[in-house]
């Protein structure tokens, strides 16, 4: 009897090796170790076994079934290898891997990141505004006469039905009066967009970043320091910075700022980088009307708004002399920032 198994044992092992592949080795399993196998069938056998040889006839059981699993496992480990093997033929797996190229941020994405992480600190929230906008958040309820060059179709891109691309991103003070009370402290990083020759210096698609912050009681000082500060921040603290009286219809006084710029070599030169001012009277008065409340009544807020070419910022800060390099998608180019 035992004879007979340790022949099953050895029947079996020899069967495994011989398989081929998966289906082959899985037939020979159930052959052998299968409910209805040749194992199974010997092992009925045991009732006919004298008691004393019980012992060794279950060990020598035991030892058949380890003895077909181990066979089972080393020919399913040979055949994945033997796969493995056919699915890389003819691949040098030594040669060394292609390089992968890494991206980095564009210069403009740098200079705007740096520029709302500073403001942030500040206190400034970020806000949103659509690019497609009405007449009356972009003109009307900033105050400008029907007249103004701004409005003009040879300046703006204006659809069917009187919307218009958004020639500045001031339309978002606008659209967070009307949706927020005071303290209003946000900033608005977006494109606008104008009917411009490209040229160096003017592209028809360009970036801005608007900042309003309208309270009890803010004062042309609160909007000096803010502004110098976040300009030192940006460029350096001994970065100068210069208020050049202006005119914009949406604030009163207005101002320009210039940076100066300083190159090695070079004569220092004053660069503009932003519009700003006291917000106007009348840009409350006609919030206050569009609300029916008194919220931003001119009689109980004061309030300051700038807004910045941030195009020029990132020309500033990395001496980019041409503004087209920012959308040309010249990689010779922007990986000089990755
Ligand atoms: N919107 C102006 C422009 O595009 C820039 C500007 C000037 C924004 C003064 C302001 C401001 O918020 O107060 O030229």
């Amino acid at each position: 009897m035992i004879d007979n198994i340790q022949k099953i044992s050895d029947q079996a092992v020899a069967g495994i090796s011989a398989a081929t592949d998966e289906r082959s080795l899985e037939d020979a399993r159930v052959a052998f170790l299968g409910k209805k196998g040749t194992l199974a069938g010997a092992s009925a056998g045991i009732k006919d076994v004298p008691n004393e040889d019980k012992p060794a006839f279950g060990a020598a059981l035991n030892q058949a079934r380890t003895a077909i699993n181990a066979a089972l496992d080393a020919k399913t480990l040979e055949l994945q290898n033997l796969a493995d093997q056919k699915s890389v033929a003819g691949i040098d797996l030594t040669l060394p891997a292609r390089e992968l190229a890494a991206g980095g941020l564009h210069p403009l994405t740098i200079v705007k990141d740096r520029a709302i992480q500073i403001l942030r600190r500040m206190g400034f929230a970020l806000a949103d505004g659509p690019e497609i906008e009405t007449e009356y958040h972009c003109f009307d309820a900033l105050n400008t006469p029907d007249d103004h060059p701004a409005r003009n179709e040879k300046d703006t891109f204006y659809f069917d039905g009187g919307k218009l691309l958004r020639t500045h991103t001031s339309s978002v003070q606008i659209r967070t009066m009307e949706n927020s009370t005071p303290p209003v402290r946000i900033i608005a990083p977006g494109s606008a967009y104008r009917r411009d020759d490209v040229d160096a210096t003017h592209l028809p698609v360009f970036n801005q970043l608007e900042g309003l912050y309208v309270d009890t009681d803010v004062k042309l000082g609160d909007l000096k320091g803010t502004l110098e500060y976040f300009l030192q921040a940006m460029f350096g603290d001994n970065t100068e910075v210069r208020f050049r009286p202006h005119f914009f219809p949406f604030t009163e006084p207005s101002f320009e700022i210039d940076v100066k710029l300083t190159i090695a070599g070079q004569e220092p030169k004053w660069i503009e980088v932003a519009g700003c001012g006291m917000v106007d009277p009348a840009v409350f008065s006609s919030i206050a009307t569009q609300r029916g409340d008194d919220a931003f009544d001119p009689e109980n807020v004061t309030g300051y708004a700038f807004g910045m070419g941030l195009d020029r910022l990132a020309m500033i800060q990395y001496g980019i002399k041409d503004i087209r390099a920012l959308i040309e998608n010249d990689t010779r180019f922007l990986s000089q920032f990755a």
